[in-house]
């Protein structure tokens, strides 16, 4: 074998299948006033758990969104939203909005929500749902999933990178282990690497991986056969 190849092509289609399962937004993050604060008219509801989420907070709102500042000189983020009964039937695109710590998506009838739409929203840690959906990531990738006054919560984002205890076996050797929002790991290559499993020297865009993670583990283990199977090889 070419010990010059980088990564033969086996481990290319292994890479861009990675990749794709969990699409990287994390370098698309835009500090423009996000249109998801009037995704529906009118603002976040008086009484409810986001408007008192936002006082607590002593937020701002806007729109649907709860704003707040963490200090003067630091541009306004979304800490909270509420997207209740805005006819939503499908959740897309939230795009704006990764700094948000409650989302309230209740009484809509939704139907779909995307696997990618929460990447990235590391502070996400309550969520408010109609009965029938499903937690982002799945049950697995939250602290409580609990039905509660004819909506479905989800409480306390985990950390998918402590998972089983073992976070190096799911990230490759030069990259570090990251929580990339309910259900999504993203392995950032340690600094002076980049590339396909951080083997090159450099600076470049890190990995991202979503679970569920059983999936992943089906991924990351054909990845390591093929390494391994390589290193027989070379031998
Ligand atoms: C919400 O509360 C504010 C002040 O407490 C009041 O001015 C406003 O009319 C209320 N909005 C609704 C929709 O009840
Ligand atoms: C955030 O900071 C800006 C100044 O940069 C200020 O005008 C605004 O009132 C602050 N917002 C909050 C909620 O403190
Ligand atoms: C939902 O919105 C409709 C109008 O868009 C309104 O009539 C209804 O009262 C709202 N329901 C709740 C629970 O706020
Ligand atoms: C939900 O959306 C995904 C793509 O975002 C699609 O693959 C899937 O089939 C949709 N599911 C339903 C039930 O519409
Ligand atoms: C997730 O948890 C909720 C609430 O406990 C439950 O109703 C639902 O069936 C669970 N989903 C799965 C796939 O286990
Ligand atoms: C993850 O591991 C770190 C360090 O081992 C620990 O500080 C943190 O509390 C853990 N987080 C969770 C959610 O278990």
């Amino acid at each position: 074998m070419n010990m010059n190849a980088p990564y033969s092509w086996t481990e290319i289609v292994a890479l861009v299948l990675i990749s794709n399962l969990c699409l990287s937004t994390s370098y698309q993050r835009t500090e423009t006033r996000p249109q998801v604060c009037m995704l529906c008219s009118g603002s976040v509801r008086n009484h409810t758990t986001v408007d008192r989420f936002c006082s607590w907070s002593a937020g701002r709102i806007q729109g649907r969104c709860c704003l707040r500042n963490d200090s003067i000189s630091d541009p306004e983020r979304i800490i909270g939203l509420d997207l209740s009964n805005c006819s939503l039937t499908h959740v897309e695109n939230l795009e704006g909005a990764s700094t948000v710590v409650m989302i309230d998506l209740s009484l809509n009838p939704i139907v779909n929500i995307s696997d990618t739409v929460f990447q990235g929203f590391g502070d996400l840690n309550f969520m408010i749902l109609p009965p029938h959906a499903v937690c982002p990531g799945g049950n697995t990738s939250w602290e409580k999933v609990e039905l509660k006054e004819g909506n479905l919560l989800c409480e306390g984002q985990k950390n998918m990178c402590n998972q089983t205890g073992q976070p190096s076996v799911y990230c490759p050797e030069n990259s570090l282990c990251a929580p990339y929002g309910p259900g999504c790991y993203e392995c950032g290559c340690a600094e002076d690497y980049y590339g396909y499993k951080c083997l090159r020297q450099g600076n470049f865009p890190a990995l991202v991986v979503f679970g569920p993670l059983a999936a992943a583990t089906v991924v990351i283990s054909f990845l390591l056969w093929v390494t391994q199977r390589r290193k027989a090889k070379s031998l």
